[in-house]
This record gives structure tokens, C-alpha cells and sequence, in this order.
């Protein structure tokens, strides 16, 4: 059976799966019933000066049947007093010694730092989580995203933990940000053992059409707040593979955003992570989700032969490049599974309304010297079933995938590769021939400059 244990910058875990800093963390209690689940590690709900919080604060983006698919919050950090938090840290620690327990922080001057960091050390913190990613009420006061957005500030306040802590010093990025590579690089020159991201994205979830005010309505207002869950797992991937990609990011990376199975850890530890964090999932299934995370990732690793989940660990990172450095000539084409296929005609729709209509049924011709591997089965399948089974005109089709996401038969529709013999030829290397570039464009001025990426 695969290792599942991580060293993260030396914080030891028997497995990647820790929860984010958040409800779930709250308390001693909580984090002890998530480590008896199997949970490796907890980042404690963020400690600083308790504040108060609104009522109601959460927002939920349901889509179709599915609840929860985006979530929103305008929480702010601890609302327990530091006593009690600490208190209850340093039994969790004793009690628990070979998981994580880092504690999440804010505060806003250099001397609450280098107090707030002895007190957790003192009650048994393995690492700092530095919450510079908050997208509302705390940056109106000064921390959180307002540190997170200005990566000169960032790498400021960051040095001031650096200085005053004997354990890992994680900084906590926020995505309200044009280019994550500026407070990730600032991290890594502050002297930070690592990253973690992403904290929420600045949103607003709806509006109450009856009351006319946003959601989460607090009396007759609302305001905007932090999303998480499902939805924003793209943003996230992709902002920890920026980071992870860039050689000047040389310490480890915590992923965070959209996690609920095995599939998406495996996905943000192949694309960089050392560990991930999870919170929205949480939120709506508890913390026995993490028995089939711990259970998937191992049989996952198991059956792609890998000792460890250390194995796994940045293994996407090299196939992710710039769009100039791809390969113009590689082609796939649909294919439809006649035998699958419910005769539902999504993809006729899409096709035609939305690409290049390459898309048919049984009663379309197939235009002279055209090939369509699948269309005289096709027609067979209409004949024998009655429904219109589709057939895909490979010699039109761009490859581009629109089809095989809205049929909603697993397996029916296939892109199958038809590059044939054609060498790889990229963007880049048609700029660097002089080819495909437009006249007085741009690419004809840096195939001059002799600047090509
Ligand atoms: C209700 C709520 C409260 C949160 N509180 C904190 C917090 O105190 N400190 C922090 O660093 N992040 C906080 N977060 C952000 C999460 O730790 C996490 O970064 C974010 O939710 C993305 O992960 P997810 O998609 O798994 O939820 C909070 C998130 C939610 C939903």
C-alpha cells in the first residue's frame, strides 16, 4: 500500500489531507473528531483579536440539482477569546503528536505579531498558517487580503513572522489578484517555508429579489464576501500550477480551493502540492469524507504503481506551458458510440449552433470524399431504436470538445486521435519560421525584434 505521509517544510502528516482554516477548525473538540476520521493536519480557524460577526453570513450557488456548488461568506476570523483557543491547542497537540496543528493568524502590528506567535509555539503549533487572504471585514481594518494585495507590504509583515518563529512559517495567498506569481515570489524573498492557496474570491452570490438586497442579508443590507467550493477549483488549480512551475517558488505549496474527493487532491498535488486543505466539502458532508479521499488516493497510487504520495507530487507541472508552446498540428476528432448514444441530440444542437456542425443524423448525407468512421452504424442504430443516434463528420470536426461535454452519456462521445504523421509544430515555432504572422501585427514586429516568446 502506498505511503500517504508528507513532510511539509518539516511538518510532519500522516497523510496530505488537512482541513482549512475555517468553520470546521473552531475548536479543540472539532479538530480532535476530524483527526479521529483520518484528517493528517488542521490549520485552526485564524486567531487574533476575537471579533463579531453577522447574522446571517453565508450564501450558497446552487446549480440544477446540485446544492452548494459555489459558496459564499462574509465570516471573520475567531470569535472565541485567544486564551480559550490556546487552551484548547496545546491538548489537541499532546493528544494528538503525529498530526499537523498549525495555527492560522492575523494580527495587524509588528509586536501582536512576535507576541501571537510565541503564544501558539508555546501551546504546541507545528507550523504558521498567515492569513493574508480575508476578502472582507478584515481588510477594511488593515490585514488580511489588504497585506495579500500589495506584495511589498506582504513580504514586510511575512519577514516579521519569519523573524519571531522557530517552526514553518506558511503564508496564506488571496486570489483578488491580477498575477500570483507577485505575493507568491514576495513569500518565497520573505524568507517563507511555504504557500498556501487559495483563500476565497471576492464575490457577491446573489440577491433576494423580494427583499431587493445581496445575499447574505444582514437586515436590510448584505455585502460582498468569499467564494469557495466546487466552482472556483479551476481558479485555484490554476494559480498553485502558476507557482509551481516558476523556479523562483522553491518551497512547498498547500492547496486549497473546490477539494471534495481524492480525484481533486490527486489533481492539486500532481499539479505542485504537498498537501491540501479542504473546507466547503466539509462544510456540506462532515468529516467522514475524508475516509474515501484517504481510501481513493491510496488505491489511485497503488494502480499507477506509485510508492508514495511523494511519487505523485508535481507530475502535471512540466505539460503545463504557455498556449504558443502547443502543438498546432495535434488533432482530435469526436466519435459518437452508437451503441450509447440516447438519440438526445445535444450535441447536434451544440455542434450546430455553437461550432462547425459537423455533427449529423441518419438522415444527412455525408458530402463526397468526407470520412465519418461511425455514421453508416449510425444509421443502423436509428433503424433498430427508433431515436436519432448521431454521427460525427471527421473531416469538418475541429476537435474542440463541445460535444463530449454536453452528452450526457458517460463513454458515448470519444475524441479520438487523428494527428496522423504531422511533426509537432507550435505558435512559437511558426512566429520563429516567419509563417502566420499577420502583416504591421504584432508577431511581425517580434519576429523582427528576433523576440518570439
Ligand atoms: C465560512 C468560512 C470561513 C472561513 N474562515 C477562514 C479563516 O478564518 N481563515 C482563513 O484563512 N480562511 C478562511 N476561510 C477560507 C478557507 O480556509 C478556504 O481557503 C476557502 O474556503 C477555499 O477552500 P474550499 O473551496 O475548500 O472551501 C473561510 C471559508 C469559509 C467558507
Amino acid at each position: 500500500m502506498a505511503d500517504l505521509s508528507i513532510s511539509f517544510a518539516g511538518i510532519k502528516s500522516p497523510n496530505p489531507f488537512w482541513l482549512a482554516s475555517a468553520p470546521p477548525t473552531n475548536s479543540g473538540d472539532q479538530i480532535m473528531r476530524a483527526f479521529d476520521h483520518g484528517w493528517g493536519g488542521a490549520v485552526w480557524k485564524t486567531l487574533g483579536d476575537p471579533i463579531v460577526d453577522t447574522s446571517s453570513r453565508f450564501g450558497s450557488l446552487d446549480v440544477g440539482g446540485q446544492r452548494m456548488v459555489g459558496f459564499n461568506n462574509i465570516e471573520l476570523i475567531t470569535d472565541r477569546p485567544l486564551e480559550v483557543n490556546l487552551r484548547e491547542m496545546k491538548f489537541v497537540k499532546n493528544k494528538y503528536p503525529k498530526h499537523a496543528v498549525i495555527a492560522s493568524l492575523m494580527v495587524e502590528k509588528r509586536e501582536d505579531w512576535r507576541d501571537i506567535i510565541k503564544a501558539v509555539i508555546d501551546h504546541g503549533a507545528d507550523g504558521l498558517e498567515l492569513n493574508f487572504g480575508c476578502p472582507h471585514g478584515m481588510c477594511e481594518r488593515g490585514m488580511g487580503s489588504a497585506v495579500g494585495q500589495e506584495p511589498d507590504v506582504l513580504k514586510v509583515v511575512a519577514g516579521w513572522a519569519v523573524e519571531y518563529s522557530t517552526v514553518p512559517v506558511l503564508i496564506k495567498l488571496t486570489p483578488n489578484i491580477g498575477d500570483i506569481l507577485e505575493p507568491g515570489v514576495a513569500a518565497v524573498e520573505a524568507g517563507a517555508h511555504g504557500l498556501s492557496l487559495i483563500n476565497t474570491i471576492k464575490s457577491i452570490i446573489g440577491v433576494d429579489l423580494d427583499r431587493m438586497v445581496p445575499y447574505p442579508v444582514v437586515g436590510k443590507y448584505s455585502t460582498n464576501g468569499g467564494y469557495c467550493g466546487p466552482a472556483v477549483k479551476p481558479i485555484a488549480l490554476h494559480m498553485v500550477g502558476q507557482l509551481a512551475r516558476d523556479p523562483r517558488v522553491n518551497i512547498p505549496i498547500s492547496g486549497i480551493g473546490g477539494i471534495a474527493t481524492w480525484r481533486d487532491a490527486a489533481e492539486f498535488i500532481a499539479l505542485g502540492c504537498t498537501s491540501v486543505q479542504v473546507c466547503a466539502a466539509v462544510m456540506h458532508y462532515g468529516f467522514r469524507i475524508v475516509e474515501d479521499m484517504i481510501e481513493g488516493l491510496s488505491n489511485f497510487l497503488d494502480e499507477k504503481g506509485m510508492a508514495s504520495v511523494n511519487d505523485l507530487r508535481g507530475k502535471a507541472v512540466p505539460a503545463y506551458t504557455e498556449w504558443g508552446d502547443l502543438d498546432l498540428n495535434y488533432k482530435v476528432a469526436a466519435r459518437v458510440d452508437t451503441q450509447k448514444c440516447i438519440g438526445c441530440e445535444l450535441c447536434y444542437v451544440a455542434c450546430r449552433d455553437s461550432s462547425v456542425f459537423c455533427i449529423h443524423t441518419a438522415a444527412d448525407p455525408l458530402p463526397h470524399g468526407h470520412v465519418a468512421p461511425t455514421r453508416d452504424a449510425a444509421i443502423a442504430a436509428t433503424q433498430d431504436r427508433g431515436v436519432h443516434v448521431t454521427w460525427v463528420d471527421e473531416t469538418e470536426c475541429t476537435g474542440c470538445n463541445l460535444c463530449s461535454a454536453v452528452c450526457p452519456v458517460p463513454g458515448c462521445i470519444t475524441m479520438v486521435d487523428v494527428t496522423g504523421d504531422k511533426p509537432f509544430e507550435s505558435w512559437n515555432d511558426r512566429i520563429e519560421k516567419g509563417t502566420n504572422v499577420t502583416p504591421g501585427g504584432i508577431d511581425e514586429w517580434r519576429a523582427k525584434q528576433g523576440a518570439t516568446r
